[in-house]
C-alpha cells in the first residue's frame, strides 16, 4: 500500500500492521495516503448495479465501504451504520454476504432501500413494465402532496400531468413495477419544476425557469414520457442485474438488512450487538440532507409537519445538549469568534458524538468503527474532524488503529454539481477505531 509525505499537515510513520496509541504521536500523524478507488479495482463504476437508482447529497463511493468491509469483517457480521443516508453501506453489506442496521432521520431511506437491495428471484420484464407506464396515460386518479407551497413550484398544466401519474402509481398494486416507476417519477418531478436541479436544495433559479417556460413552447408531455420511461428501463435493468448479481445468495440464507428512516440517531437504541461500524457521519455545514430531499418525501406522501419535524433534528441544525471537549476541538474553539459557529460546532460534536456512541456501545470487543470524515474549514479555520473524534473516543478506551486520507478528484456531489472541495476539503479520511473492551 501507498505511503506518502503530505507535506501540508502530516508526517506519516504507520505500517500496515502496527496499530498505535494516538496520544503518544502528537507531533506526528499516522495517516496513510491511499485511493480507495485504487483499492478496490473490481468496482469500476461508482453507480454500479443499483448505487445509482436515487440522487443522494454527499453518498459514499462504494469502494470506501466494499475497503472496510473487506478489511474488517467477514462473512455473517452485522454492521451497524446510523448515518446510512441513501444505504449505500446497505447494499454492500448484502452483496458481501454481511448484515446489515441502518439508521437515518431521513425517511427516504424506507423507500430507497427495498429497490436498492431488491432480492425477488426472477428477472423483471420490460413488458409488465411498459404496461403498467401505458396504463398511467388513463388515470383517474390525482394525488397532490401534502405541501402548501406546491403550486409555487410548479407550472399548473405540469403539475397536473404529474399528479395524474402519482395518482395512478399509488393506487395501483403493480408490486416492484410501480416501486420502479415511483423512483423514476422522484426524478421527473424534480426536472419538470421549478427547483434547480444542478443544486441539492430546493431553490427556484432564473435558468430553471426559463427551462420551463421554454418546456411548455415544446413537447414537453413527449419529453415528460420519455424521461418516465428511460429512468424506469434504467432502473429495471439495474435491478436485473442486481438479481443476476446475487443470484449466488439464493441457495443461502439471504443476507439481513435492517433500516429504518426518520430516526434520530442521536437518541436511537441500536438493536442488536455488532461487529463493525461503518458510516459518514454528515457535514459540518451546509449539506441540510432533508431541505433536499424535501421535494421527493412530499411526492412520496409525507406531511408538511412530518418533514418540518425531520429539519429540527437535523445535525447540525440544532441545540447542544453537552459540550464535547477534546484538545484538537478547544483550539479550533479558541480561535472561533463568531458566536453563531461556536454553536453550529457545538451542535455537529454533540450529536454526531452522541449518535456515534449509540453504535459503538453496541460493537462487540476488537470490533472496528470505520467513520469517513471530511476535514471542513469553518471561517478559514480547518476542523480535522477525524482527529477530534479519534482524541473523544481514545479517552473513553477505544484504540486508535489507522487512518487513510483520500484525496478528492472529483467527487459528484450531487446532480451536475461537481464539488471538488466540500466544504474546502481538500481530502477525506477514514479513521479506524478499535474497541478492545
Ligand atoms: C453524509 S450523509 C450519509 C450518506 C450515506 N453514507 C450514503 O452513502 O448515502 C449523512 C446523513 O446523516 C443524516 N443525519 C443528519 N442528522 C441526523 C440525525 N440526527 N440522526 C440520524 N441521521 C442524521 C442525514 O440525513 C444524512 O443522510
Amino acid at each position: 500500500m501507498k505511503k506518502h509525505n503530505t507535506t501540508e499537515q502530516f508526517t506519516l510513520f504507520m505500517t500496515d500492521t502496527e496499530p498505535e496509541v494516538l496520544k503518544e504521536n502528537t507531533t506526528s500523524d499516522p495517516v496513510e495516503l491511499v485511493s480507495f478507488r485504487e483499492l478496490v479495482p473490481e468496482i469500476k463504476d461508482t453507480g454500479y448495479l443499483t448505487h445509482a437508482i436515487f440522487a443522494y447529497p454527499a453518498k459514499f463511493i462504494p469502494q470506501i465501504v466494499r475497503y472496510a468491509i473487506n478489511t474488517y469483517t467477514k462473512e455473517g457480521d452485522w454492521i451497524v451504520d446510523p448515518f446510512a443516508g441513501s444505504g449505500t453501506v446497505g447494499v454492500e453489506a448484502y452483496l458481501c454476504k454481511r448484515n446489515a442496521v441502518l439508521l437515518d432521520l431521513n425517511l427516504l431511506l424506507n423507500h430507497i432501500m427495498p429497490l436498492k437491495i431488491y432480492s425477488g428471484k426472477d428477472r423483471l420484464n420490460e413488458a409488465d413494465l411498459c404496461k403498467l407506464l401505458e396504463g398511467m396515460q388513463e388515470s383517474r386518479h390525482q394525488f397532490t402532496p401534502a405541501w402548501s407551497n406546491v403550486a409555487y413550484w410548479y407550472a399548473p398544466e405540469m403539475l397536473e400531468v404529474l399528479s395524474r401519474y402519482w395518482g395512478f402509481i399509488n393506487n395501483t398494486d403493480g408490486g416492484v413495477y410501480a416501486t420502479v416507476i415511483k423512483s423514476a417519477l422522484l426524478k421527473v418531478s424534480k426536472r419538470f419544476s421549478y427547483t434547480e436541479d444542478r443544486t441539492p436544495k430546493l431553490a427556484k433559479s432564473k435558468r430553471k425557469l426559463k427551462v420551463i417556460e421554454e418546456l411548455l413552447k415544446e413537447n414537453w408531455r413527449e419529453q415528460l414520457d420519455e424521461m418516465l420511461y428511460s429512468l424506469s428501463l434504467k432502473t429495471l435493468k439495474s435491478l436485473n442485474d442486481f438479481v443476476m448479481h446475487t443470484q449466488q445468495h439464493q441457495n443461502e440464507v439471504a443476507p439481513e438488512i435492517h433500516w429504518q428512516g426518520g430516526v434520530d440517531s442521536s437518541y436511537a437504541t441500536v438493536p442488536r450487538e455488532c461487529d463493525a461500524l461503518i458510516t459518514s457521519p454528515p457535514y459540518l455545514q451546509a449539506q441540510e440532507y432533508i431541505r433536499s430531499t424535501k421535494m421527493d418525501l412530499f411526492w412520496l406522501g409525507h406531511t408538511e409537519e412530518e418533514i418540518r419535524e425531520l429539519s429540527r433534528l437535523e445535525i447540525p441544525y440544532r441545540k447542544a445538549d453537552r459540550m464535547i471537549q477534546t484538545e484538537t476541538l478547544d483550539k479550533v474553539r479558541e480561535m472561533l469568534t463568531r458566536n453563531d459557529l461556536h454553536k453550529r460546532l457545538d451542535s455537529y460534536f454533540c450529536h454526531t458524538v452522541n449518535a456515534l456512541e449509540n453504535s459503538m456501545k453496541q460493537l462487540k470487543r476488537n470490533a472496528a468503527a470505520c467513520i469517513f470524515v471530511g476535514n471542513p474549514r469553518i471561517d478559514g479555520i480547518t476542523v480535522e474532524l477525524w482527529r477530534i473524534l479519534a482524541e473523544y473516543f481514545t479517552e473513553r478506551g477505544f484504540v486508535f488503529e489507522k487512518v487513510y486520507e483520500d484525496r478528492i478528484k472529483t467527487r459528484k456531489l450531487f446532480g451536475a454539481r461537481k464539488n471538488k472541495n466540500p466544504d474546502g476539503m481538500k481530502s477525506e479520511f477514514l479513521l479506524i477505531l478499535r474497541k478492545n473492551f
